[in-house]
């Protein structure tokens, strides 16, 4: 922001006029100030402030400043509008939040996450020989390495006795995986686990596993754009995503690869993936050459725990995938839901699958397989109440989207 009458234009009028898309709360200390005010200027008290350019800045580093904070208490950090090249990785248990620097020239009742924000935490690790998923994520929201991990089978890396963060939050920011620009292996940009996080208004971009929810984690996101090509939003724990944009840069796997837990590990858990009122479209920055009509799976199993008891309500049922209210476009296959592959080529009915009145042109159900078609009762029984158990208290609902 370069002068003062811009700043006075920025503060004088409200976010809702400018945007539709903004954090009443956090707005005033979001916005860029002038050269000469305090870059925390209207912020909770005790922000951090983080900017890889700014001086004045208190770390140059977002993991810097992670690592200054307690375990324990209430902790804001802003971040100075540029690239941060670095893996984010938040094992504190007292609540956090991320807040990402806006301008109000970026902001527009149209504009999207993408077209917005101003900062980009980036990285470009990929899974190789011998890796973990979990150590490719530019973002790990998880207690220790060993609650970070994801492994593979039915039941994935062992349970652990720990919780990490009973409140994450991060506001306008875009992270990604700059592994490559096709789905080159494993390229994580979140890995969520043990752990209650919520986002808005941001962007998380790769290729293959771009997001993870893992065990015994919550999570929510909203006004947001994430984008993928293999199994993109995969996860073993509970996952809202409300407003957003899935945007297909390929097609491989599924768009959702979720997992389900038995009984014993985790009681009365509601695992799930869980898409409300979002569109899923071909991605703006797809290759233009590629033909990719028809050719994208809503979903596949990662795993479906066939030996376990079979129960007819959805909530009993392991690995479930919802799409409701939700735009696609006619990338979607019409099929809908892929088995996982030739090793296990049938998709077991431990897995639930199901759609609640979606539009467009990949919305059309009559050749899906393994589908449910939910009736606006059935559809009543998937609320964010029902899915989290409560009303969560760790997702702030004044963001404005
Ligand atoms: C910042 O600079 C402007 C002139 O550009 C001046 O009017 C204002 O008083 C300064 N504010 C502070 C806090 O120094
Ligand atoms: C952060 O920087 C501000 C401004 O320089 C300073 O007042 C504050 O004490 C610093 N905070 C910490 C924890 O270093
Ligand atoms: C976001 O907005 C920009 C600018 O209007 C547009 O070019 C881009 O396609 C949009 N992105 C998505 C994912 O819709
Ligand atoms: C994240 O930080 C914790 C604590 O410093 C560390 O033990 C762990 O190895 C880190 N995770 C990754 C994937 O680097
Ligand atoms: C992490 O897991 C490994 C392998 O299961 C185990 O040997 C190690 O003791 C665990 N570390 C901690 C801190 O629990
Ligand atoms: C977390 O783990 C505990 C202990 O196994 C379990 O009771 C609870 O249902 C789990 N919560 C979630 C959200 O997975
Ligand atoms: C649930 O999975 C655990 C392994 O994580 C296993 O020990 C247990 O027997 C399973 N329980 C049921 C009822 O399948
Ligand atoms: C787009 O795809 C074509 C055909 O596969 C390929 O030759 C080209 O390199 C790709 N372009 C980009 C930017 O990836
Ligand atoms: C699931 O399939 C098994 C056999 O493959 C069958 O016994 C069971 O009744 C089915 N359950 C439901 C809910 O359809
Ligand atoms: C859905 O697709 C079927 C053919 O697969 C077609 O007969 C039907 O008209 C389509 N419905 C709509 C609403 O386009
Ligand atoms: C899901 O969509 C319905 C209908 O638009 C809406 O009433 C509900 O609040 C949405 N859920 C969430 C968590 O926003
Ligand atoms: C995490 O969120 C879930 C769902 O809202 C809630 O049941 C659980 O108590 C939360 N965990 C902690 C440790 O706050």
């Amino acid at each position: 922001m370069a002068n003062k009458s811009l700043y006075l234009v920025a503060i004088l009028s409200t976010p809702t006029l400018l945007s539709n898309a903004l954090s009443p709360r956090f707005i005033d200390c979001q916005l860029q100030k002038p050269i000469n005010a305090s870059s925390v200027l209207g912020c909770p008290s005790g922000t951090l402030f983080v900017s890889s350019t700014d001086l004045r800045a208190n770390f140059s580093s977002i993991q810097e400043a992670i690592v200054s904070l307690p375990d324990q208490g209430r902790a804001f950090i802003l971040l100075g509008e540029g690239e941060y090249h670095e893996t984010v990785n938040i094992t504190r248990s007292g609540p956090l939040t991320l807040l990402g620097q806006l301008n109000t020239n970026a902001l527009s009742p149209t504009s999207n996450a993408s077209a917005r924000n101003l900062v980009t935490i980036w990285n470009n690790i990929f899974v190789q020989e011998g890796m973990d998923d979990a150590q490719s994520s530019v973002l790990l929201v998880a207690p220790s390495f060993n609650a970070s991990l994801i492994g593979a089978g039915p039941t994935g890396a062992p349970l652990q006795p720990l919780f990490g963060i009973t409140d994450f939050k991060a506001y306008n920011i875009n992270f990604e995986d700059r592994a490559a620009d096709f789905a080159i292996s494993q390229a994580l940009v979140t890995d969520i686990s043990y752990a209650n996080a919520s986002f808005y208004g941001c962007t998380f971009a790769s290729y293959q596993d771009t997001w993870y929810t893992g065990r015994n984690a919550s999570t929510y996101v909203v006004d947001s754009i994430i984008f993928g090509q293999t199994d993109y939003l995969f996860g073993f724990g509970t996952a809202w995503f409300e407003d957003i944009i899935l945007a297909n840069r390929a097609c491989g796997g599924g768009i959702v690869a979720w997992k389900g837990t038995n009984r014993t590990d985790a009681p009365g858990n509601r695992y799930g993936a869980y898409i409300n009122n979002s569109k899923i479209i071909r991605s703006p920055d797809a290759n233009a050459t590629l033909d990719i009509t028809g050719k994208c799976f809503l979903g596949r199993p990662w795993n479906d725990l066939a030996t376990t008891i079979y129960m007819r309500r959805p909530w009993n049922d392991l690995a479930t995938t919802i799409y409701m209210r939700t735009f696609m476009d006619d990338t979607i296959q019409p099929a809908g839901w892929t088995p996982f592959d030739s090793a296990r080529p049938t998709i077991m009915n431990t897995t639930f699958y199901a759609e609640f009145h979606n539009f467009g042109p990949g919305s059309n159900t009559s050749q899906r397989v393994h589908d449910h078609i939910l009736t606006p009762a059935e559809a009543a029984d998937f609320t964010l109440e029902e899915v989290f158990l409560e009303r969560p208290k760790w997702i702030d609902f004044t963001y404005e989207h």
